[in-house]
């Protein structure tokens, strides 16, 4: 299962090593990537792609008659190129365009619905803690002072503020670059629906399959980093306690990456977007009956 099949280029390599016994089934959340899923699905029959947040990939295991049975889950987060380069997607502050940022259209909830209702103390603790963004508080004032007046809807107005804030753009690294981030992560819940996935994911997987989950920011790299600790330790007493009184053989996963995956300097030279990637991985392990 690719769980976030974007623009198909993992899915491409994965159905490239397949033979025709496999099957590959990928999400998306986003209704244009999986248009381009179904384009790529003329090719290769044994995909199929669905319409889903990767929230509900116990349900769609289910359906698909593959529950506990899947030998390899992939999620890579965050956002594709095409969302990215896509100006009436609301992603990016070097171009204008609404502010969106919602990777399912079919939701409610955008970016400009976050900066002109959400009370200050709440855009605070969004740019605070989705943005490690050490300017918070005076950006989110800002923001309840000038959106009586003006009402946020576009990119570049929410980019200009952060710029007045910071005095100007200075260095490679936009000044709205995490604040951007932070109300990327707002929209789309993406540290919630990370935490569910993980959860899911593992029961989803068939005995010695694999989950690999691929993050872009230190706050998604944290949660798979303790799930992945959690569930690879074999006493699960709690710390207080003296003594292992829970048969200490607990562990439900073996972690296959010990240090983090980060992307090589060849790789960085082909695909700069690369990075900031980091990738986790582990085996499902029997459990002891
Ligand atoms: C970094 S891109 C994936 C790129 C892809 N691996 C490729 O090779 O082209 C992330 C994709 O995951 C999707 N996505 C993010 N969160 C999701 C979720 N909760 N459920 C399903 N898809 C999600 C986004 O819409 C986006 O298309």
């Amino acid at each position: 299962m690719d769980c976030t099949f974007g623009g198909g280029g993992h899915a491409k390599e994965i159905l490239g090593k397949m033979d025709n016994r496999g099957c590959l089934i990928a999400l998306d959340r986003d209704v244009e990537a999986v248009s381009r899923g179904l384009e790529l699905k003329k090719e290769h029959p044994n995909l199929k792609v669905l319409h889903r947040n990767f929230t509900e990939v116990k349900d769609v295991a289910n359906e698909e008659g593959v529950f506990g049975k899947v030998n390899g889950i992939l999620a890579d987060l965050g956002t594709s190129m095409f969302q990215l380069k896509n100006p009436e997607r609301g992603f990016s502050f070097s171009t204008d365009g609404p502010l969106d940022m919602r990777m399912d259209t079919s939701t409610d909830l955008t970016a400009a619905d976050v900066l002109n209702t959400y009370p200050e103390e709440e855009l605070i603790r969004i740019f605070r803690d989705y943005g490690e963004e050490r300017h918070a508080r005076r950006i989110a004032r800002e923001v309840v002072a000038r959106r009586k007046r003006n009402p946020y809807r576009n990119t570049l107005a929410f980019a200009r503020l952060i710029e007045d804030i910071y005095g100007g753009r200075r260095g490679r690294i936009h000044p709205a670059t995490l604040c951007f981030q932070a109300l990327r992560i707002a929209v789309n819940e993406e540290l919630e629906v990370l935490s569910r996935f993980l959860d899911c994911a593992l029961e989803v997987l068939a005995v010695n399959g694999r989950l690999v989950v691929i993050s872009f920011h230190s706050l998604e790299d944290r949660i798979v980093k303790n799930f992945f600790r959690n569930k690879s330790r074999n006493c699960i007493c709690p710390p207080s306690q003296a003594r292992c009184t829970c048969g200490g053989d607990n562990a439900q996963v073996r972690v296959l990456t010990r240090k983090v995956v980060r992307p090589s300097q060849w790789e960085l030279d082909r695909n700069p977007a690369s990075r900031s990637s980091r990738l986790r991985a582990a085996e499902k392990l029997e459990i002891p009956s």
